[in-house]
C-alpha cells in the first residue's frame, strides 16, 4: 500500500514538473535564438509558416473556440487574442506541444491596458501623475496577474498621442505630449517585460498604434489621418521610438491611413522608419481585422490584395481576419509575395517565442492563478497610484480638504456609487465587486459620528430630473455636498468619440441643483477625457479631476477629499473650453499673428477666448510653491554640448506635497516653424512645509533639434527660450546660445 502511496506521489511530481515551469533556459538575446529559429524554419511547410502569421480570437469568457485545437493540431495557429486562464491556456497548449508536428507553442495575448484584475487608474491618469516609476509599478502587477493565468503577451501599451478629446481613446494613452508620452512608453514597457520577458512575473508588450492614430480626423476613431512627416517624426514618433529603445518585442498596426496609405500597409512606417531606421527585430501584429479592412480603404480589391499589401509592407501577423493564411500559397505562387517575405515574418515572431522561453516554458503553473490576484500588495498599490493620479482642479476657500468629524455630508451624483466606470473601458478582467466606490470610500473615511448620505439625482445619461429634489433636499441638509459627475466607462476608449465635451444626460443640471442649494460643493469629475466644465468652474468652489482610478478609486477620493493625500498630480492634456477649440494643445505654432486681445486680425476666435479652460501641465495641491530663481550652467553652448539648467523650488505653504517642476524650450528662430513650447524635463518633487531644494534638468542635443526641410534631424545655432514653472503657462524664463 505504502508503495502504491509513494508511486503515485512520484508520478504525481512528474507529471506536476511536466506541467511546472522550468527556468529559462534561454536568454532573450542568446545568440542561439537565431540558430534555432532558423533550424525551425527549416522544416516548415508552407502552411505552418503561415499559420505562425495567424491570431485568432477566442470567446470573451476566455475560452478558446471549438475549432482552435485541431488549427493548432495541424500548425494552421499560432497565436489567440482573450484565450486566458491557466487551465484553458493549458489545455490548447497542450495540443501544441503534444499533438502537433513542430511542437511551436501557441501565443496568449490579451488586452491587459491598466491592470489584469486589479484595476489601476487609466493610462491618461496615470501619466497626470509625472511620475513614470508609477506606471512602470502598476504594468509590473499587470504583469505579474497577467502571466499567473496563462497571458504572455499584452496589448500594451497604447503609446498614441491624443490632442483631441473627443477621440474616445485619449483614455489609453499618455495625452498630448511626446516627451512625456515617450517616458510613459518607457516605463510600461518596463513595467511589462522587465529585463527579460521571459520571466514568470512579466508578459511581452506591444507599442501600439502604429501610428497616429490618435490623429483621426474629426476625433472619429478609425477615421483618416493627413499630417506631415515633420508632424509624424516630432509628435507621434517618439513614444513608439521610446518603446523601441526599451526593447518592445512588439508593435501593432493602427487601424488609420495616413496620408493616403493605411498605416497596415504602409511601407514607410513599417520597413522604413520601424525596420531600416529603428532596427526593430521584433514582430508587428495587424490591429483586429486591419489587414481585410485595406479593402474599406479602397487599396485591395479583395482579401488577396489585402494579403499581399500587408504582408510585403511589414505586418507580420494578422490578428482575426485570415487573409495570409487563405491567399499566402496564392500569392507566392503568382510572385506576387516572396518566400523571402514569408520566411522573414515567420522569423520574427519565432524569434520573440524564443526570447519569450515559450518553448522552453510552455505552460502555466495552474496552482498559482488564485493566489496571483488582488494580492494586498497590488491593492495598496492600486490605491496609491489613483491618490497619485487625480488633478486638483480648483479649490477656492480651502473648501477642500474636508473634515473627517463633519456633522453630515451629501454624497451625490450618478457616478458617486458607480462600480464600472471607474475601472475605465479596458477593465482586463477586472470585476465591479472588486471596485471601492466613493460613496465606499468616504463612509470608510469619515468619523463614526458622521452622516454619510446618498442620492443618485439623475443617471449618467439619461433625461429624467426626478431624482434632483431627493438629492437637492439630502444637499440641504448637510455640511457640504460632494457631486460626483462624468462619464461610463462606454463613454471612454474604443469607438466612444463624441460630438461635444459636455457632461451627458442632465448632470450639469445636477451639478447647477446642488450648487443653488448654498452648501459648499464640490465636483469630482470621474471621466476619460477632458470635459467641458466652463460653469462648473465659474461656480463651484472645489473640482477634483478624479479621472476613471480603477478598482481603488473609492479609497484614493477619500483620501484625497480629507487631506490623507495631498493631490500632486497634473494634466497631461489640455483642457479645452468648448469642443470647438479642438485640437487645442499647448505646443502649437506661433503662427504669423498670433492672438492679441485688442487686434481683430489675430489668430483667435470672436466668440470664446482662444485660451484653454486649464492648460497643459496644470493642477494644484493643497499646499503651495514657489518656483524662482533660474539658473544656467552657461550662456551658450555647441549644437552637441549639455545645459544644466535649474530653479529653486520651496514649499510655502503648511501641508507637506509634491509639485511637478516643468521645463520648456522654445526655438526662436529656425529654418522651420517652432512650437511655442515644448516639455522637455519634468520632476515630480515631494517637498515638507518650508522645504526649498534646488532641481536640476540636463538639455543636449536630443532636446534641442527638430527634423528640417531635408528630413533630418538638426539642432540650429540661435537663441532658445528655457521656461521653467509649475505649468505650461506660468514659468520663469531665460534664454541661452546655441552655437555652431
Ligand atoms: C482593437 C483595438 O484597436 C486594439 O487596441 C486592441 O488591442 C485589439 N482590438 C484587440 O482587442
Amino acid at each position: 500500500m505504502k508503495r502504491h502511496i509513494r508511486l503515485a506521489v512520484l508520478l504525481l511530481f512528474l507529471l506536476s514538473s511536466f506541467l511546472l515551469p522550468t527556468p529559462p533556459t534561454l536568454s532573450q538575446r542568446a545568440p542561439n535564438v537565431e540558430q534555432r529559429v532558423n533550424a525551425l524554419l527549416a522544416q516548415m511547410t508552407l502552411e505552418e509558416k503561415l499559420g505562425q502569421l495567424q491570431q485568432l480570437d477566442g470567446e470573451g469568457n476566455g475560452n478558446f473556440r471549438p475549432e482552435h485545437p485541431d488549427l493548432v493540431r495541424k500548425g494552421l495557429l499560432g497565436s489567440t487574442l482573450g484565450v486566458r486562464g491557466a487551465q484553458r491556456t493549458n489545455q490548447l497548449q497542450r495540443v501544441a506541444m503534444t499533438e502537433s508536428r513542430l511542437k511551436i507553442p501557441v501565443l496568449f495575448g490579451f488586452d491587459v491596458i491598466h491592470g489584469y484584475r486589479t484595476i489601476f487608474p487609466i493610462p491618461l491618469a496615470e501619466a497626470s501623475s509625472f511620475d513614470p516609476s508609477l506606471a512602470e509599478r502598476s504594468a509590473a502587477v499587470a504583469a505579474q496577474e497577467a502571466n499567473n493565468v496563462g497571458l504572455r503577451w499584452t496589448f500594451a501599451p497604447m503609446v498614441d498621442i491624443a490632442r483631441d478629446p473627443r477621440w474616445g481613446r485619449i483614455t489609453e494613452g499618455a495625452g498630448e505630449d511626446p516627451f512625456l508620452g515617450a517616458a510613459f512608453a518607457r516605463a510600461r514597457v518596463r513595467g511589462f517585460q522587465g529585463d527579460n520577458y521571459g520571466a514568470p512575473d512579466k508578459v511581452l508588450a506591444c507599442a501600439k498604434h502604429w501610428v497616429a492614430y490618435g490623429d483621426a480626423e474629426g476625433g472619429r476613431d478609425y477615421d483618416t489621418t493627413d499630417l506631415s512627416e515633420n508632424t509624424l517624426r516630432e509628435i507621434y514618433f517618439p513614444p513608439f521610438k521610446a518603446a523601441v529603445d526599451a526593447g518592445v518585442g512588439t508593435l501593432m498596426s493602427s487601424f488609420n491611413a495616413i496620408n493616403g496609405v493605411p498605416a497596415s500597409a504602409n511601407a514607410f512606417t513599417l520597413t522604413k522608419v520601424l525596420r531600416q531606421e529603428w532596427k526593430f527585430d521584433g514582430f508587428v501584429v495587424s490591429d483586429y481585422t486591419s489587414v481585410r479592412e485595406l479593402i474599406n480603404h479602397g487599396i485591395a480589391a479583395n482579401e488577396e490584395d489585402a494579403a499581399a499589401a500587408a504582408l510585403n509592407a511589414g505586418v507580420d501577423m494578422e490578428m482575426v481576419s485570415r487573409s495570409y493564411n487563405m491567399f499566402g500559397p496564392k500569392l507566392l505562387q503568382q510572385k506576387r509575395l516572396s518566400q523571402a517575405t514569408i520566411d522573414e515574418a515567420v522569423r520574427r515572431i519565432l524569434r520573440i517565442k524564443f526570447r519569450l522561453g515559450l518553448f522552453d516554458r510552455p505552460y502555466t503553473e495552474e496552482a498559482r492563478e488564485p493566489n496571483a490576484l488582488l494580492r494586498p500588495e497590488s491593492i495598496r498599490l492600486a490605491r496609491e497610484i489613483a491618490g497619485r493620479s487625480m488633478v486638483l482642479l480648483k479649490n477656492d476657500r480651502e473648501t477642500l480638504p474636508l473634515n473627517k468629524n463633519l456633522s453630515s455630508i451629501a454624497v451625490i451624483g450618478p457616478l458617486a456609487d458607480e462600480r464600472r466606470a471607474p475601472l475605465g473601458w479596458w477593465a482586463g478582467d477586472g470585476k465591479e465587486e472588486n471596485t471601492v466606490t466613493p460613496l465606499a470610500g468616504i463612509k470608510a473615511k469619515v468619523s463614526a459620528q458622521t452622516k454619510v448620505v446618498y442620492a443618485k439625482g439623475c443617471e449618467i445619461q439619461g433625461d429624467s430630473t426626478a431624482g434632483f429634489q431627493e438629492a437637492v433636499n439630502l444637499a440641504k441638509a448637510s455640511d457640504v455636498a460632494v457631486v460626483f459627475v462624468g462619464e461610463s466607462h462606454e463613454w471612454a476608449g474604443e469607438a466612444a468619440s463624441r460630438s461635444t465635451l459636455e457632461l451627458p444626460g442632465r448632470q450639469m443640471e445636477l451639478v447647477q441643483a446642488i450648487q443653488a442649494t448654498g452648501k459648499p460643493t464640490i465636483v469630482v469629475l470621474v471621466n476619460g477625457r477632458p470635459l467641458s466644465i466652463g460653469w462648473i468652474v465659474n461656480n463651484v468652489p472645489s473640482i477634483l479631476e478624479s479621472w476613471m482610478g480603477g478598482s481603488e478609486s473609492g479609497n484614493a477620493i477619500a483620501d484625497i477629499l480629507f487631506g490623507d493625500v495631498n493631490p500632486g498630480a497634473k494634466l497631461p492634456v489640455t483642457y479645452p473650453r468648448t469642443v470647438g477649440q479642438v485640437p487645442i494643445y499647448y505646443n502649437h505654432m506661433n503662427t504669423g499673428r498670433p492672438p492679441e486681445a485688442e487686434n481683430r486680425y489675430t489668430s483667435k476666435y470672436i466668440d470664446s477666448p482662444w485660451t484653454p479652460l486649464f492648460p497643459f501641465g496644470y493642477g494644484l495641491s493643497y499646499t503651495t510653491f514657489k518656483i524662482s530663481n533660474l539658473q544656467l550652467s552657461a550662456p551658450r553652448i555647441a549644437a552637441n554640448g549639455k545645459l544644466t539648467v535649474s530653479v529653486e523650488v520651496e514649499n510655502t505653504g503648511k501641508r507637506a506635497g509634491d509639485e511637478v517642476v516643468q521645463l520648456y524650450i522654445r526655438d526662436l528662430v529656425a529654418t522651420m516653424t517652432r512650437p511655442v513650447k515644448e516639455l522637455k524635463g519634468f520632476q515630480r518633487v515631494s517637498l515638507q512645509p518650508g522645504e526649498k531644494r534646488r532641481v536640476e534638468f540636463a538639455l543636449s542635443h536630443e532636446h534641442l533639434g527638430f527634423w528640417n526641410r531635408e528630413m533630418r534631424y538638426v539642432v540650429e545655432p540661435g537663441e532658445f527660450r528655457v521656461m521653467v514653472g509649475a505649468n505650461s503657462v506660468d514659468t520663469i524664463e531665460a534664454k541661452f546660445e546655441v552655437t555652431n
